[in-house]
């Protein structure tokens, strides 16, 4: 039987112990590992001994043609997204390219970087009187040529933004939160070097400037960030049905 089949696997937001079991597993099985850039810990890679390519830089027919040629001659390949390929990772699209190779993709998920910023700020997303919602978004950039982040600001709810260090003075400027909003960004969240930034969309940009943080950062926007008023959750209080 041709094993026709290549394994997206999440690799976590960073710190090594964060990635699955099985996405381990794959990756100590594979002959090769594509592997999605600097946001991808060295030492996840290591957990494999097979061969090892960056795709920063590299386009989508380059990325899709190397893996479906180590395929064909018969290595187990694994595709390493940064976190949870579903978030930002261009998986249908590459999806799709192998489809033309008659390659089938299985997928396995990884902890998301948004998962590790709460983590860091010990924090929940979503918290009783405070917001009951999570928007995640990005700022328009080389593959996005318009946002909504002005017009998703005016729900007030928790915002994630990925891919926002950079422009992180325009997103302040744009978003329609009280100027008080607590603001988070954390940088490398889960990393050995991971930094904490906090302060109010009035004044967190020039402290993110001031700390030289430019890049592999989440910003998170809302009351949860410092979460005071909160309404305690009935859960533990009073027997309930299950939800
Ligand atoms: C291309 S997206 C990939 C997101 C990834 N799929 C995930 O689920 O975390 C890259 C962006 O994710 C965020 N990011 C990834 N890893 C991070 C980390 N360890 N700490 C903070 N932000 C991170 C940053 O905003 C970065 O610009």
């Amino acid at each position: 039987m041709t094993n026709n089949m290549i394994t997206f696997v999440g690799a976590g937001p960073g710190n090594p112990k964060l990635i699955t079991v099985l996405g381990r597993e794959c990756l100590e099985e594979a002959d090769l590992v594509v592997y999605a850039g600097s946001l991808v810990n060295p030492v996840v890679l290591d957990y494999s001994s097979g061969e090892k390519i960056d795709s920063y830089g590299m386009t989508l027919n380059e990325i899709t043609k190397v893996m479906a040629d180590a395929l064909k001659a018969g290595k187990k390949v694994v595709r390493l997204h940064s976190g949870d390929p579903s978030l930002y990772g261009s998986v249908i699209e590459q999806m799709e390219e192998l489809k033309k190779y008659d390659i089938d993709v299985e997928r396995i998920p990884g902890v998301s970087s948004v998962f590790a910023t709460a983590a860091a700020l010990n924090t929940q997303l979503t918290l009783n009187g405070v917001s009951d919602s999570l928007i995640i978004t990005r700022p328009a950039g080389k593959t996005l040529d318009e946002d909504k982040i002005k017009e998703l600001s005016r729900h007030n709810e928790t915002m994630a933004i990925f891919l926002g260090t950079q422009k992180i003075e325009q997103i302040m400027e744009k978003v329609e939160y009280p100027k008080d909003t607590p603001v988070a960004v954390v940088f490398h969240a889960s990393w050995d070097d991971q930094q904490v930034i906090k302060g109010t969309v009035e004044i967190i940009a020039s402290k993110v400037k001031e700390a030289g943080i430019r890049r592999s950062a989440m910003i998170i926007i809302g009351g949860v960030v410092d979460p005071v008023n909160y309404r305690r959750s009935h859960l533990y209080g009073v027997a309930q049905e299950p939800l």
